[in-house]
């Protein structure tokens, strides 16, 4: 069995960044690695990026956008072929899965829009038990300071109150999930690889 890792935080929490310094660490030692990232870039993912996080003509981002129920759904079926297709036999397979965002992403932001926790948790409830979790915890006026920068901004990209919200979601779902560490992401790039890898040399002790 191999093992998934799993990437947490808000946007602009420096996710994908750690992911692949992860998977290079892994490499380095032999391992072989399926980095991934939610939304996925299947068709599952691009409905999603279309129909929720898009601006724009199509999106829906202003106005009519889609009903929160739905865009749980959208999420949760990207991961379900997520799990199907390439987590679960990449694992079964002994490959390390890093994936950048999971079902705690729902969790955290589908919550943070209104949606019950509970129907979240049910909803979800098919997707594998990553072996860890590394949540990137920043605070938001950070976090907007760095996604400022960027191109393509999602909605909570926009709203710093939202990003608030779902920064606290994260915080209370590390006390439910015990698979969830969390990490401090206002250190710099190498000091934040280094107490991610010190919690996977743990993890991988443990075994
Ligand atoms: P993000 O990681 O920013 O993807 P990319 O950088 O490729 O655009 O994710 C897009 C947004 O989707 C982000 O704001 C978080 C949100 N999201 C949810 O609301 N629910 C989910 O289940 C997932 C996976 C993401």
């Amino acid at each position: 069995m191999g093992m998934f890792i799993v990437i947490e935080g808000i946007d602009g929490a420096g996710k994908s960044t750690q992911a692949k310094l992860l998977a290079e660490w892994f490499e380095e030692r032999g391992h072989e690695v399926v980095l991934t990232k939610e939304p996925t870039d299947t068709a599952f993912g691009k409905l999603i990026r279309k129909l929720v996080l898009t601006g724009g003509k199509e999106g829906i981002i202003d106005g009519a956008r889609i009903s929160h129920e739905a865009e749980a759904l959208l999420f949760a079926a990207d991961r379900a072929e997520h799990v199907a297709k390439l987590i679960k036999p990449s694992v079964e397979a002994g490959k390390i899965v890093i994936s950048d965002r999971y079902f705690y992403s729902s969790l955290a932001y589908q919550w943070a829009r209104g949606l019950d926790l509970e129907w979240l948790i049910d909803l979800n409830r098919f997707a594998i038990r990553p072996d860890l979790v590394i949540l990137l915890d920043l605070p938001v006026k950070e976090s907007m300071k760095r996604i400022n920068g960027r191109s393509i901004k999602t909605e909570f990209d926009k709203i710093a109150e939202l990003q608030k919200r779902v920064r606290e979601n994260y915080l209370k779902l590390a006390e439910r999930f015990p698979e969830m560490r969390i990490v401090n992401a206002l250190a710099s790039v190498e000091d934040i690889h280094n107490d991610i890898v010190a919690l996977v040399e743990h993890e991988l002790l443990k075994k």
